[in-house]
C-alpha cells in the first residue's frame, strides 16, 4: 500500500518512520507541516492530485492541552478544519484515512473502562476542537479508522516521560497528581498495532470504525512518574496530590482509561501492559 503519514515530525509521525523498515511491502511518504499543512484546502487537494495513496494516517494535530485554551482558533484550525481538508481529499481521490484521537473527548465521570459506544463530553477545548475532527469524519462516507489513544510516549517530542526525565534529574522532589487515573501508552505499540489495522483492512474497509488503544493496565500520573524515575535509577523524590493542588488552565478527565477489547477482537491481537513497555523502551 501507498502510505501517507501527515504530521510526520510529531512523536507518533516519527514512530512510523522508525517502524518503516519492518513493513518492507508497504511505501511510506512521510509529510511534515512544512511538505504538507493540512489547514491549507489547495495545498491538500493538490498533493493528493500529485502523489497516490492508497491510505492516510493523520497525525498532524493540535496537541498542547493547555495552550489550546488560549488559542481555542487554532486548535480548531488545525484539529477540525485541517481533517476536513483530508477527509475531502480522501473522498476526492478514493484513499482510506486512519485518524488519531484522544481519551480526552470524556468527561471522566465513569469509573469502569470507556468503550467506543460511551457518550463523549470533553471538558477541554483540546478535547472539544478533537471531538470535531472525529465527527467530520464519522459524518463522511470515508473508509476510516478512529484510533482513539491516550497518554502517548516515546523518545520523541513533549510528552510526560521526557519532561519527567528532565525534570527528574534537576530537582531533588516533585508533586505530581494521584487523582488522574488512564494508562500511559507507548508510541511504538500503538504505530504497530495502526500497522495491524492496515494490513487487516477488510475489516473496516467501506466503514467508518472508532477505535480504542492504550497499553493495558491503569495508573495515575503519580505511578507513572514514580515508574519511569525507578527504570532510570532517578533519585528525585515524588510527592503524590490532588488535582486541585495543581491547577491547570485546562480541564482533564479525572478518569479515562480506555476498553480496547473491540480493537483486541477485531484485530486478534494482544496489548503489552504499560509497564512492560516502559520497562522494554531503551534509548
Ligand atoms: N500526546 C498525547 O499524549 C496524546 C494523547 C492522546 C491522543 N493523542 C493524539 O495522537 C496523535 C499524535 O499525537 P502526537 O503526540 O504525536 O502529537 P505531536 O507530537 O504534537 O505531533 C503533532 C504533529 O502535527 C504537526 N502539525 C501541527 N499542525 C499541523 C498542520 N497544520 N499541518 C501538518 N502538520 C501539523 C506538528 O507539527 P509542528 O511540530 O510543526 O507543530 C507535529 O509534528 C494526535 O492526534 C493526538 O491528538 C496524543
Amino acid at each position: 500500500m501507498n502510505i501517507l503519514v501527515t504530521g510526520a515530525n510529531g512523536q507518533l509521525g516519527q514512530t512510523f518512520k522508525d517502524l518503516q523498515s519492518q513493513y518492507k511491502n508497504h511505501k511510506f511518504t512521510f509529510a511534515g507541516r512544512k511538505a504538507l499543512d493540512i489547514t491549507k484546502a489547495q495545498d491538500v487537494m493538490a498533493y493528493f492530485e500529485q502523489n497516490q495513496f492508497d491510505c492516510v494516517l493523520n497525525c498532524a494535530a493540535y496537541t498542547a492541552v493547555d495552550q489550546a485554551e488560549d488559542e481555542p482558533d487554532q486548535a480548531y484550525l488545525i484539529n477540525k478544519t485541517g481533517v476536513e481538508h483530508l477527509v475531502k481529499a480522501c473522498e476526492s481521490f478514493n484513499v482510506r484515512l486512519i485518524h488519531f484521537s484522544t481519551d480526552y473527548v470524556f468527561n471522566g465521570q465513569k469509573n469502569q473502562p470507556y468503550s467506543e459506544t460511551d457518550a463523549v463530553n470533553p471538558q477541554c477545548l483540546y478535547g472539544a476542537s478533537k471531538l470535531a475532527g472525529e465527527t467530520l469524519i464519522l459524518n463522511s462516507k470515508l473508509s476510516s479508522l478512529i484510533i482513539r489513544t491516550s497518554w502517548l510516549y516515546s523518545e520523541y517530542g513533549h510528552n510526560f516521560m521526557n519532561s519527567m526525565k528532565k525534570l527528574g534529574q534537576d530537582r531533588d522532589s516533585l508533586r505530581i497528581v494521584y487523582d488522574q487515573i488512564g494508562t500511559p501508552t507507548y508510541a511504538r505499540d500503538l504505530a504497530k498495532a495502526t500497522m495491524t489495522c492496515i494490513e487487516k483492512h477488510n475489516i473496516w474497509v467501506g466503514q467508518q470504525e472508532i477505535y480504542h488503544f492504550s497499553n493495558e493496565g491503569v495508573a495515575s500520573w503519580y505511578d507513572f512518574a514514580l515508574a519511569i524515575f525507578e527504570k532510570d535509577n532517578i533519585s528525585c523524590q515524588v510527592q503524590p496530590i490532588l488535582s486541585k493542588d495543581y491547577p491547570t488552565k485546562a480541564k482533564r478527565p479525572p478518569y479515562s482509561v480506555l476498553d480496547k477489547s473491540k480493537f483486541k477482537v477485531d484485530f486478534g491481537i494482544d496489548i503489552p501492559h504499560w509497564l512492560k513497555s516502559l520497562k522494554s523502551f531503551e534509548l
